[in-house]
């Protein structure tokens, strides 16, 4: 296991579509173990492949599944070409941060609720039921891998003394 870097603002591979995954091999289980322990060295809840340079569609986050109960645990979440099936029509604005766009957050409404497939690291099939704000982190993920940024979304723009708490996904 290793810490990866995390690639920032210019880096051309943030803007573009990452490959389909098709190997679930070594490789691959080295990737996602990086891909976790880099979260666990970054303020952050979520990562997406091609902020660590590499253009494949994965997806780690950590999150609580359920986080309206107390001490709710994180839960780990890796997924492999994942593709949001259903989608509220309830949205809601939420202020958001990414590990590659270090110094900016941004006011982005999102679904509020979603349904993510894909498959897991094994190569199995894999449905989640995401709600609030893990459905705001899978939607922030799922667009790295179309090369879309916050940014791009947000209908405001902060720095980081005007944002309260901020979680970068
Ligand atoms: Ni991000």
């Amino acid at each position: 296991m290793a810490i990866r870097e995390v690639v920032k603002l210019p880096e051309p591979i943030l803007r573009k579509q990452a490959h389909k995954v098709t190997d679930f091999g070594k490789d691959a289980q080295k990737l996602i173990n990086d891909m976790i322990d880099t979260l666990h060295d970054e303020p952050g809840v979520g990562l997406a492949a091609p902020q660590v340079n590499v253009s494949l569609r994965w997806i780690v986050v950590e999150y609580p599944l359920d986080d309206s109960k107390e001490n709710a645990k994180p839960k780990i979440f890796v997924v492999a070409n994942p593709e949001i099936t259903q989608i509220s029509p309830e949205t809601v604005k939420g202020i958001e941060g990414c590990l590659s766009v270090p110094n900016l957050f941004g006011e982005v409404e999102r679904a509020l609720e979603i349904t993510v497939t894909g498959l897991n690291r094994q190569g199995k099939k894999q449905k989640i039921h995401a709600k609030g704000w893990l459905a705001r982190i899978f939607q922030h993920e799922i667009d790295h891998l179309n090369g879309v940024l916050f940014v791009d979304r947000a209908e405001k723009l902060y720095q980081p003394e005007e944002v309260e708490e901020g979680s970068s996904v």
